[in-house]
């Protein structure tokens, strides 16, 4: 295994916990960072309407609480908008008042302890490359989540580019993932050919923009992998998620450990 595709612990258990925020769930579990599986069952408590930050702030507490956990451990947030150092930039599926907001420093305040939060398809993108699909692969990875939107996450040798956003991509005049999204399947009542016609369109555009060396495919479709991907012609090899639905839950903790371990040796 490379070094850099070693899988980060921390505290006495190397333990981390990770939150998937999504439109209509919230879902957390500790994370075994030596293994990135679940330490736990995962509990999911249903998005709050609307979905104000204090609002969703509450329940991740209440969801950490749930858990018997050491204070030192820390928490990693997958949040379905771009993040930049924690800040909300814009935001397609949640309420809009999120922009702007600092995350880290509103969950630092309701929960008390150290928070990383990052774009959920950069976790779901560092879980797959730390402990799934790409854990094996070099060069340029390109994860897609397809759900509510279309998430993207790139990582190249280990080191993610955070917040590509190529759900957003205009296509045929057309934002992207308001067409070929999981969501755009079933509120046009699309068959998985059909379907598989604007996932074709899609990653053809994002194959010639990015030349992935291997293209991994998450969201919870991803689990009826086999009714679209063997339609999908690409010259990079396309796979369907190992972690599926864990995969952002289980890179956020990642992510929060390495990131609790780097601030502990810079004191
Ligand atoms: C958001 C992305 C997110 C994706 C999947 C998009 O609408 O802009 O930040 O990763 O949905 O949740």
């Amino acid at each position: 295994m490379n070094a850099h595709k070693t899988p980060h612990t921390s505290g006495p258990n190397g333990l981390a916990f990770g939150i998937d925020v999504g439109g209509s769930g919230i879902k957390g579990a500790p994370v075994d960072l030596a293994t990135g599986e679940f330490a736990q069952e995962r509990h999911r408590i249903p998005t709050p309407q609307p979905s104000t930050p204090q609002a969703v702030a509450e329940v991740i507490a209440r969801l950490v609480d749930e858990y018997d956990l050491p204070a030192e451990v820390p928490i990693g947030v997958a949040f379905p908008a771009p993040l930049q150092h924690g800040v909300v930039r814009f935001i397609a599926n949640l309420d809009a008042s999120w922009t702007g907001v600092d995350l880290p420093a509103l969950l630092h305040r309701e929960t008390g302890r150290h928070v990383v939060a990052v774009n959920d398809a950069d976790a779901a993108g560092i879980g797959e490359v730390r402990y799934g699909a790409a854990r094996d692969a070099d060069g340029v990875v390109l994860v897609a989540t397809l759900g509510t939107g279309i998430g993207s996450a790139i990582v190249v040798e280990g080191h993610l580019l955070p917040n590509t956003e190529l759900g957003h991509l205009e296509i045929d005049g057309h934002d992207a993932e308001t067409k070929a999204s999981d969501a755009a399947r079933d509120r046009e009542d699309l068959d998985w050919e059909q379907w598989a016609e604007r996932l074709q369109r899609y990653f053809g555009v994002v194959e010639d923009l990015f030349s992935p060396d291997l293209i991994v495919v998450g969201g919870g479709v991803s689990k009826k992998h086999e009714h679209f991907l063997p339609r999908l012609h690409l010259r990079a090899p396309i796979v369907p998620a190992q972690l599926r639905n864990a995969a952002g839950i289980v890179g956020a903790a990642s992510l929060a450990a390495e990131d609790a371990r780097r601030t502990a040796d810079a004191v």
